[in-house]
């Protein structure tokens, strides 16, 4: 008892007298007086010390905030995070608009882009029919060889073909695109920080470089990049091409659709996904209560048993 009071005592100082009347001792009330250091300090000089403190606080509060509020000014913009339709829990991704990002990727992003780890047959059941994924791999011309003769040849593309690279190799497509090499966009999404959000960032995000900024000639200013500088130009304008399903081709609905693709390949399994964690939720709940009431039945005997001590007589 004597040690525990002594204790809560140097713990709250400030019921220090209460304690020490419930404790009934003087010791108590002495010793805990050893610790205080405020104890003999006068009033005047305590509210001087409390002001301070708080400025104090306050100004490095305020100087937080202040270097908080200037952070997203560093060398790139950070995303923002995007309500996309497929961000739930157990959201599916949107299959029309994963439709129309391919168009967007096959119009515009092809020309410069590889995605070389989708095949024509990952698109059936996904976004086409098979006739359809079969008629997108037509209009395509693979390399293919060598023949009889040990030529190579061109034919057209079939289901199990991968999308072609524009380019030989990637010699050629930095010698294109003023050195710098445009990326396989087959995992992009999770290749980048904000994955989809940021595609979409970067796609809409092209603007005059600030005043005291100069990108060199070759580049574009993009504040989304890390960076700031580009080779990539603006790929998207409003009515770039069309849609098949009419949908208006404005540049932010090609980039969220293109993003909603990207996303798709980088991550076939989404739906799947998802579908799978619904099932498992629902089996785990149900085994759960099983297991609780099975462990309520067995443990019931010991639960409820009364131990008692019988002093001998
Ligand atoms: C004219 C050629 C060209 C076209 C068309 C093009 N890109 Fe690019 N893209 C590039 C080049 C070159 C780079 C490399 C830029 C660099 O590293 O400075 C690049 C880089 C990128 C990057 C990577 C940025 C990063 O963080 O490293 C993404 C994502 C991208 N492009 C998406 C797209 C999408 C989506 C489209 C279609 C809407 C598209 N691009 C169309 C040439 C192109």
């Amino acid at each position: 008892m004597g040690i525990i009071a002594k204790m809560a005592a140097v713990a709250c100082r400030g019921v220090r007298t209460v304690l020490g009347k419930s404790a009934g001792t003087s010791i108590l009330t002495h010793q805990s007086a050893k610790f205080s250091t405020l104890r003999d300090m006068a009033t005047a000089r305590k509210a001087v010390l409390a002001a301070m403190g708080v400025v104090g606080g306050g100004a490095a509060g305020l100087a937080y905030a202040l270097n908080q509020s200037v952070k997203a000014s560093d060398l790139e913009l950070h995303t923002a995070k995007f309500p996309w339709s497929h961000d739930g829990v157990f959201s599916s991704l949107d299959h029309a608009s994963i439709r129309r990002g391919y168009e967007v990727y096959k119009n515009v992003c092809a020309a410069c882009h590889s995605m070389k780890y989708i095949a024509f047959r990952n698109l059936v059941g996904v976004s086409h029919t098979e006739a359809e994924a079969k008629e997108e791999a037509m209009g395509v011309q693979i390399d293919d060889g060598p023949d009889d003769e040990g030529m190579m040849f061109k034919r057209p593309g079939k289901l199990s073909d991968y999308f072609p690279n524009p380019y030989p190799n990637d010699e050629a497509a930095r010698s294109a695109n003023n050195g710098a090499l445009p990326p396989d966009l087959s995992y992009i999404t999770s290749a980048r920080h904000g994955g989809e959000n940021y595609i979409f960032s970067l796609l809409t995000g092209y603007c005059d470089p600030p005043a005291g900024v100069s990108v060199r000639e070759g580049l574009y200013y993009n504040p989304y990049f890390v960076g700031g500088a580009i080779g990539m130009a603006q790929a998207l304008y409003n009515e770039v091409m069309e849609y098949s399903d009419g949908t208006p081709a404005t540049a932010s609905q090609m980039a969220k659709d293109v993003s909603v693709f990207l996303k798709w390949a980088a991550e076939p399994e989404h739906d799947d996904r998802k579908k799978m964690a619904l099932k498992a939720l629902m089996m785990f709940s149900m085994l759960f209560s099983i297991t609780y009431y099975i462990k309520r039945h067995k443990w019931a005997v010991l639960k409820s048993r009364k131990i008692a001590y019988k002093p001998p007589q």
